[in-house]
């Protein structure tokens, strides 16, 4: 048996951090989780509830390929609650995660050998997806004026097929206002590439509301999830919203490469949609906590930040302090009892010389995480 040469894809360097706060807390110490990209907080009691109830009489056996219809219509009200848009249900397709939504939008939209542009620092899925797909990522550096975030003047000259954002981004929480999105979405038009908008950090923003792609245009594919606003990593259900002449097609790849989403984690998703008061008391939490790490983080001795818009990391460059950032997060994992990510997931050129720190646990452990973390820079300082 061989292994392909398109599944030879990188591994996912902050698993290897977690294994290690995994064997450091199995050795009895205590760990402080910043490098987690996930809330800590269950699904919402209603979602709970109505599956609880679903169980005791549905067989929850296969929903049709694009999803419970009452989920769709749901969602497509989300657009018309978030961004006043009306959006027609049924341009909605709910997938098993985000990251289905990935393969079932890169299998819809592209050929093998086309090429799909993405900023970097990104999320490191994105490429390994593509590469899987027999697909090529093109990653293009953003600039730190521009708080990591592509514009239309840094993709002159590079040739795509298609143009994957985030807004907010992993790892750097920052946004694309209207018009730099708009001017993104315009630039890919122009060439005739497909654009697609990740907005799964959509509703974790804390000073502006983040804008979506379907504002600007309806001729876009949208990637989103119910992980992370809507506290469901493990429940694996996202959705796409596609363009009307792509559906058919994005149908009949997901009846063939999915069947459905998680029939239970639709249930469950469905009722989460109207958990406002729970959802927005974790949003209120995260809102706390970025607060104590926009002090607290500066403070400690980790100043070259930019403050993040939304979702739940602040993303630091420690190049003045590392050029090894793998092993300046063990050091920190060792000393300090803190966990945190090396920035060379999100950017295997620059990450070397950055740390991603995630906000998503509880306020008391933020806040003796950036204790610990002030203790150990001074000690540092202090050899
Ligand atoms: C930017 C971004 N997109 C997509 C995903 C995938 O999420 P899921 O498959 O749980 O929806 C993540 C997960 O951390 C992410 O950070």
């Amino acid at each position: 048996m061989q292994n392909s040469r398109r599944g030879a894809v990188d591994p996912f360097i902050v698993m290897d951090v977690m294994e290690a706060a995994r064997q450091a807390e199995e050795s009895g110490r205590s760990v402080i989780h910043m490098e987690v990209g996930q809330p800590g907080t269950a699904a919402p009691a209603a979602a709970r509830d109505a599956l609880t109830r679903a169980m005791a009489d549905d067989p929850l056996g296969y929903t049709v390929a694009l999803g419970l219809p009452a989920l769709r219509q749901r969602i497509a009200r989300l657009y018309g609650d978030w961004y006043g848009v009306d959006l027609d249900p049924a341009r909605v397709v709910v997938t098993p995660g985000s990251s289905g939504g990935f393969i079932l939008a890169f299998s819809a939209l592209f050929d093998a050998g086309q090429t799909v542009a993405l900023g970097r620092p990104g999320y490191p899925s994105y490429r390994q997806i593509l590469r899987a797909l027999d697909l090529q990522p093109v990653e293009v550096a953003a600039r730190e004026e521009n708080r990591l975030q592509l514009t239309p003047e840094d993709l002159e000259g590079v040739a795509y097929d298609g143009l994957l954002m985030a807004s907010p981004a992993n790892p750097t929480g920052t946004m694309l206002d209207r018009d730099a999105l708009a001017a993104l979405i315009g630039h890919a038009q122009a060439r005739g590439a497909s654009f697609l908008s990740d907005e799964i950090y959509h509703g974790l923003e804390y000073d502006q509301r983040a804008v979506s792609a379907l504002e600007v245009s309806d001729d876009v594919c949208v990637i989103n999830s119910f992980s992370k606003y809507f506290s469901m990593t493990g429940w694996r259900v996202g959705w796409l919203v596609v363009p009307e002449a792509n559906l058919r097609q994005v149908e009949r790849l997901a009846q063939n490469l999915f069947i459905c989403a998680p029939h239970a984690a639709q249930v469950a998703a469905l009722a989460a949609m109207d958990a406002t008061d729970e959802l927005e008391a974790n949003r209120a939490v995260y809102a706390r906590n970025r607060a104590l790490m926009l002090d607290g983080l500066p403070k400690a001795g980790f100043d070259r930040i930019a403050p993040p818009d939304g979702a739940f990391y602040v993303y630091a460059d420690v190049s003045h302090l590392t050029d090894d950032s793998r092993a300046f997060a063990r050091q920190i994992l060792d000393e300090a009892g803190v966990a945190v990510t090396p920035g060379l997931d999100f950017d295997p050129d620059r990450g070397a010389g950055t740390l991603r720190f995630s906000y998503a646990r509880a306020t008391a452990d933020i806040e003796e995480g950036l204790a610990r973390l002030a203790r150990f820079m001074q000690a540092r300082r202090e050899t």
